[in-house]
């Protein structure tokens, strides 16, 4: 049986371009869908996955991130004072333990490859989830969750997969297939960004990841891939190459690709609609405004 999983990296010391001029200051990952912020919605996915240790690879910039994580004892004193026991427990719920959160920095934006190695010397030999809060996954069972479970079968290392039309393969990592078993595909190769025509299917792996620490040590030899950044695929492609194992698994649940400002509004509609407290006034706006887009 493969090894528990209980530590997560979260890769969050991208610049957020997209997001300028908002990114200026704020960090992308503090940006709020409905009313918290995309990195809540990926530390609670990994808790309810088991990870109980967190390490941020963040970079300049980031402190609001940081802060985030702090306890807030005057405005929990404050709301303690004034009976507002339900927005206590919404604060509450995003306290960390003492210790739980490391934060390593990515001096320079060298890529996602090169933000996991940055983590290398806190991860030791155990094997360990990647998590890109980008990737917003709306799932009756979290979408980290599903992976761990079926990674205790498997062990190897696991990506999630999710369909894309042809013409967007050149946007992510795309898995080439070997044999499909329910959710979990074996993989023979993998191939970041390639043109639809040269794509050897259209499942592309999306940002959740249960890697062995071999990966980290392949990043270590790795010289720079597609783009001139250090690519996490290329490191994970190079396990296939030393015999070992790589699976896809095609997560149940819909993805938002939040790095993206289109994805980013779906999200909110999706997540506003799916709050008791918002849905009938939002659902209301929308069936009016929807008759009327050309
Ligand atoms: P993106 O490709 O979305 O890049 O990174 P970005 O800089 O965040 O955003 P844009 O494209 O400029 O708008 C995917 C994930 O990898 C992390 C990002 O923080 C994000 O979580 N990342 C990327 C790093 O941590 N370091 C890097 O050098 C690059």
């Amino acid at each position: 049986m493969a090894n528990k999983v209980t530590t997560a990296i979260f890769p969050v010391a991208g610049m957020g371009t997209r997001f300028l001029p908002a990114t200026k200051s704020v960090p992308k990952e503090i940006m709020t869908l409905v009313d918290r912020p995309l990195i809540q919605y990926a530390i609670d996915e990994a808790r309810a996955a088991g990870i109980t240790e967190f390490i941020f690879v963040t970079s300049r910039g980031k402190g609001a991130l940081e802060d985030y994580f702090d306890l807030a004892p005057n405005l929990e004193e404050e709301l303690r004072r004034k009976g507002k026991k339900d927005l206590l427990e919404v604060l509450e719920a995003t306290n960390m333990d003492s210790g739980a959160i490391a934060y390593i920095r990515q001096h320079k934006a060298l890529g996602l490859g090169h933000a996991v190695w940055c983590a290398r010397r806190l991860i030791g030999d155990q094997p360990f989830a990647v998590i890109l809060p980008d990737d917003v996954i709306s799932a009756e069972k979290p979408c980290l969750q599903q992976m761990v479970e079926a990674y205790e079968e498997t062990g190897g290392n696991m990506v999630a997969a999710m369909e894309v039309a042809p013409e967007r393969t050149s946007s992510y990592g795309i898995l080439d297939v070997e044999r499909e078993d329910g959710n979990l595909l074996d993989i023979k190769g993998m191939v970041e960004k390639p043109r639809a025509e040269e794509s050897p299917s259209n499942l592309a792996v999306i940002g959740r990841y249960i890697l062995s620490p071999s990966v980290l040590r392949n990043l270590d030899e790795m010289k720079q891939g597609a783009g001139g950044e250090i690519q996490l695929t290329d490191a994970i492609a190079a396990e296939l190459d030393q015999g070992r194992k790589v699976y896809g698994y095609r997560f149940a649940g819909q993805r938002f690709d939040c790095g993206s400002k289109s994805g980013f509004l779906q999200a909110t509609v999706a997540y506003g609609l799916a709050r008791p407290e918002l849905r009938d006034d939002l659902a209301a706006y929308l069936k009016d405004i929807v008759p009327n887009l050309a």
